[in-house]
């Protein structure tokens, strides 16, 4: 396959950024996207330009770091996928795919392709996790019954990577889905209870605190979602801060 790529270049957060053109030969369909764009950098080192920078790690859809919006879809075509899961086989001969960075004020562009996505994990720290009792007589949690249909939801919501995806796609850029999946992972555990009504408050305050904007229940969030993370979440964390916020006066 050959193909024209246009890439977002950006020296630098203060650069201004242009979409620059980058015609690509002998591109396999088994190839995955992120192989493509190695590929790319190859060819680019090997002429003494600089790599296209972009964020990867695991390649396998666990880590959540290789945030590329692809044609205007954060992960490009195809549902259910993260950017190193797309093959080039979802693109033909002479096609133009245009690939830019997650686009929001609280992911600013570090280089190209690359954004600062630390607002999420300050969000994290802000409320994202649980105290356990280490004195000696802890309660193994395979001891503590958890009705089936409440662990099934604790879990899809824990299957949330951070990769950022919905954000990227939510015109106000929101995080209510990424956010909502942390809250509900622990809300729906007994564990998760000892902090419920602080966390839900302190990690709704950090996110706003982050610039992150509002939900107005478009729902392309749950769209692009490469794990299929429920609204229903985005309900069950409204549900949670009412809660926490009455009775918190
Ligand atoms: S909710 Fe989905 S799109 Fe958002 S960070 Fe989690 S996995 Fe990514
Ligand atoms: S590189 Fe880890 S999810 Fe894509």
């Amino acid at each position: 396959m050959n193909l024209t790529l246009k890439i977002w270049r950006q020296s630098g957060p203060k650069d201004k950024g242009a979409m620059k053109t980058y015609p690509i030969q002998g591109v396999e369909a088994d190839m995955s996207f992120l192989e493509m764009m190695d590929m790319l950098n190859e060819q680019l080192v090997g002429k003494g330009e600089e790599p296209v920078v972009f964020d990867h790690d695991c390649r396998e859809g666990i880590c959540g770091s290789c945030s590329m919006y692809i044609n205007g879809e954060a992960h490009g075509p195809g549902r259910g996928i993260t950017t190193c899961q797309l093959h080039m086989r979802s693109f033909n001969d002479g096609d133009t795919i245009y690939i830019e960075p997650w686009r929001a004020k609280a992911f600013p562009v570090i280089k190209d392709l690359m954004v600062d996505r630390s607002s999420f994990d300050r969000v994290i720290a802000a409320g994202g996790y649980v105290s356990v009792n280490t004195s000696g007589n802890t309660l193994d949690a395979n001891a503590i019954p958890i009705p089936k249909e409440d662990a099934d939801k604790a879990f899809d919501a824990a299957t949330c990577i951070g990769c950022g995806a919905c954000v990227a796609t939510c015109k106000n850029s929101s995080a209510m889905l990424f956010v909502s999946a942390k809250v509900s992972q622990l809300a729906l555990l007994p564990q998760g209870q000892v902090e419920a009504a602080d966390r839900v408050l302190n990690m709704v305050h950090q996110m706003d605190l982050e610039g992150f904007g509002s939900c107005t229940n478009t729902g392309a969030c749950e769209v692009e979602c490469p794990k299929g993370i429920s609204l229903e979440n985005i309900a069950r964390m409204n549900r949670e801060f009412l809660t926490a916020a009455v009775s918190a006066d």
